[in-house]
């Protein structure tokens, strides 16, 4: 095949039983579980096993799987005194890419994965993926102390990891509705086929790198405003129309200059996202247990949801997850910089599914390319040159 496709569209890059996202129909299942049922009746940590088990755990299993994460919340201090070393006007993703990479020089063992039987030692790869799954959240959390100049607040190895990673945020024990929030979000945004961020994950691991350099390699990939920077995105584009009076006027603006509308249009979803419509459905829940109150962001959400709709949904452009998560996550108090963060802490256990199916059946990545630059040509000394 010779035929460029300009961002793969429509290329088969890997073939996985991880995820199905049929684009047509809306419908996100993880190993053949819809979406909906997960994130009404599962957890972060019992849908974290389906994805890198492929099946739903017995009650032992996850009682197994939960203990080895909790004892893994605490991050070493010498982590944590490189985090105290770093800008804190700095960005939290290339934190996290930093204190993810950094992690990776305290557990070496990599050669273990090797390109004939690509893994001899299942209990790195299990072990491995543990220490990363239980340490994102803490590395995120820690930093929102460290950056401000705070001593962190020591996980808490009696909670889940939803609830534990607002209590290292807070200090104080969540409120479950909140904590049904976090987790929900968590289990959204753990798995989405081969995304960006996701085939980059396939092709470091196609190199025997360590998981390390895996989830660095996914978590930078993931920063971009086009993959999961979008939510921090779509609540600047909220403050910045202000009202939902403002929307009709603000969207015309936008569009006719060729604007992105942040947290719209997807390279597969043609209608609007599921997760998208789950996490709207969350959000409405919260003005029950507030009085009755709609944030105003919340509101303006709406408006533009419906005009961007009206605008844009003949070219199968819709909301996506990110338009609705940034907005639950201003509920929850998280800052704006930290969206993406949390997007990757909870993406860590689709990045470690798919590591896992990439080593199985290892081949290394290489693509080929279409060559348009120039013929063969003679190499001219600089005192020859005239131009
Ligand atoms: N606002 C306005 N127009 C849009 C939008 C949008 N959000 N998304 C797509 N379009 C338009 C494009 O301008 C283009 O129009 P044209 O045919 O008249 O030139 C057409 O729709 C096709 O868009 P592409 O950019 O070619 O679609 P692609 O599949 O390459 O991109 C993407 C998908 C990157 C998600 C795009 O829709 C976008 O930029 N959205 C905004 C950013 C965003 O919300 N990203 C999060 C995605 S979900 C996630 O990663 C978790």
């Amino acid at each position: 095949m010779s035929e460029y496709l300009p961002g793969l569209e429509g290329v088969p890059a890997t073939q996985s039983n991880i995820s199905d996202v049929d684009g047509e129909r809306g419908i996100l299942s993880y190993r053949g579980y819809p979406i909906e049922d997960l994130a009404e009746r599962s957890t972060f940590e019992e849908t974290t096993l389906l994805l890198l088990d492929g099946e739903l755990p017995t009650a032992q299993r996850l009682e197994e799987f939960t203990q080895e994460l909790r004892q893994n919340y605490r991050v070493k201090y010498n982590i944590r005194t490189l985090m105290t070393a770093l800008p804190s006007t700095g960005s939290p993703m290339e934190m996290l890419q930093a204190g993810v990479s950094a992690l990776g020089m305290f557990y070496p063992g990599n050669e273990c994965l090797t390109d004939s039987d690509s893994c001899t030692d299942r209990d790195y790869v299990d072990n491995m993926t543990v220490k990363i799954i239980a340490r994102m959240p803490a590395l995120v959390a820690m930093w929102e102390h460290i950056r401000n100049g705070y001593d962190p607040i020591p996980p808490r190895p009696d909670l889940p990891i939803a609830d534990n990673l607002l209590y290292m945020f807070y200090g104080e024990e969540p409120d479950p509705l909140l904590a049904k929030i976090m987790d929900t979000c968590l289990i959204l945004h753990a798995e989405h086929t081969t995304n960006a961020s996701t085939f980059a994950t396939l092709v470091t691991a196609s190199t025997l790198a360590s998981p390390y350099a895996v989830i660095s390699g996914a978590v930078g990939t993931l920063s971009g405003p086009l993959h999961g920077g979008a939510n921090e995105r779509v609540v600047e584009m909220l403050r910045e129309i202000g009202r939902p009076e403002n929307v009709k006027t603000w969207l015309d603006k936008q569009l006719d200059r060729k604007q992105i509308i942040w947290g719209f249009g997807h390279r597969v979803y043609k209608v609007k996202d599921p997760r998208a419509k789950i996490l709207q459905k969350l959000m409405e829940r919260l003005p029950a247990e507030r009085g009755g109150q709609l944030s105003p962001l919340f509101e303006t959400a709406i408006a533009l949801e419906e005009a961007a709709t009206e605008r844009l949904g003949h070219k199968g452009i819709y909301a996506n997850v990110d338009f609705y998560s940034g907005i639950l996550y201003m509920e929850l108090g998280i800052p704006i910089d930290q969206f993406t963060p949390l997007f990757a802490v909870s993406r860590s256990a689709g990045w470690l599914a798919h590591w896992h199916e990439q080593l199985s059946d290892n081949r290394i990545f290489r693509p080929t390319q279409v060559y348009v630059g120039e013929p063969l040509r003679r190499y001219v000394p600089l005192r020859e040159r005239t131009s």
